[in-house]
């Protein structure tokens, strides 16, 4: 494909070095594809290793534009070992997506210290260890796009997902704007990307999937192609004055 018709089908990221957190399935995955499409080599990162691997070998199975690693966003060593395979293979990090996240409906009285920290971990220490790690390489190179997924869950507190995760998603959306401060001046931007219900989630929200599509004004859930859109813009050469933003992607269920 030509960089001419790469342009048209969406933003190019010829050249550009990409990884994605989380993205064995869902919008992780919608993300590591529009990104491929539009030219980066991806880098496919999940706690489920054989999900990552199948998404990378069907971006492109020799490897050569797209691999697999697993990493559990709550280690800091495994973001340091992502970063040395990279620099390895292809000697720099352009755009850095995290959007590994898990949400438990645990009833309030049920949820344990330990499932509270662990919430925190995957959610939002998960988005200060990658831009922890991933800043160094992209202020090295005067060029970097952050882009962490949070959600509607950060803005109303959560209504179908529980404390925990609301709250690690609204310390996520502040550490974008305070990664967004700190960086802008290096050529790195750091936005968020704030879904409402994306049918990634349908089968854990089955018996809610009538009642919450009601409340959407456009009527249905995303799909995870859309909240990648969204995150196209942000991860671009021309999203390049755009910082410390959100962009709500919700159907117009919430409006700021
Ligand atoms: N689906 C929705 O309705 C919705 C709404 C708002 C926000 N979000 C957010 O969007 C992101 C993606 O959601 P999704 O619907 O695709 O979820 P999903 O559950 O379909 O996929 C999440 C992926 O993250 C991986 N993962 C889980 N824990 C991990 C860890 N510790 N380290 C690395 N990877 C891990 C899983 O293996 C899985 O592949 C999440 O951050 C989620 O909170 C989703």
């Amino acid at each position: 494909m030509t960089e001419l018709l790469k342009e048209q089908a969406g933003f190019s990221f010829a050249g550009r070095v990409a990884l994605v957190t989380g993205a064995g399935r869902g919008i992780g995955q919608a993300i590591a594809q529009e990104l491929h499409r539009g030219g980066a080599k991806v880098v496919v990162t999940d706690l489920n290793l054989e999900n990552a691997l199948t998404v990378a070998r069907g971006l492109d199975a020799s490897e050569q534009t797209a691999i697999a690693l697993r990493l559990d966003v709550r280690e800091k060593h495994d973001f340091e070992n992502a970063l040395a395979e990279i620099m390895r293979r292809w000697d720099k990090i352009d755009i850095v997506v995290n959007n590994a996240g898990h949400a438990k409906r645990t009833p309030i009285d049920d949820i344990t210290p330990e499932e509270f920290d662990d919430i925190i971990a995957v959610n939002m220490r998960s988005v200060f260890l990658s831009c922890q790690v991933f800043s160094k390489p992209m202020k090295a190179e005067g060029y970097g796009r952050i882009i962490n997924i949070t959600s509607l869950a950060s803005h109303n507190g959560g209504t179908v997902a529980s404390p925990h995760y609301a709250a690690a998603k609204g310390g996520a959306a502040t550490l974008t704007r305070y990664f967004a401060r700190q960086l802008a001046g290096d050529g790195i931007t750091v936005n968020a990307v704030s879904p409402g219900p994306v049918s990634s989630a349908k089968g854990r929200l089955s018996h809610l999937l009538d009642e919450i599509s009601k409340k959407v004004p456009v009527e249905r859930f995303a799909e995870p192609s859309e909240i990648a859109a969204a995150v196209a813009l942000l991860a671009s050469d021309r999203g390049g004055y755009i910082v410390g933003a959100t962009i709500e992607v919700n159907g117009g269920l919430h409006m700021t």
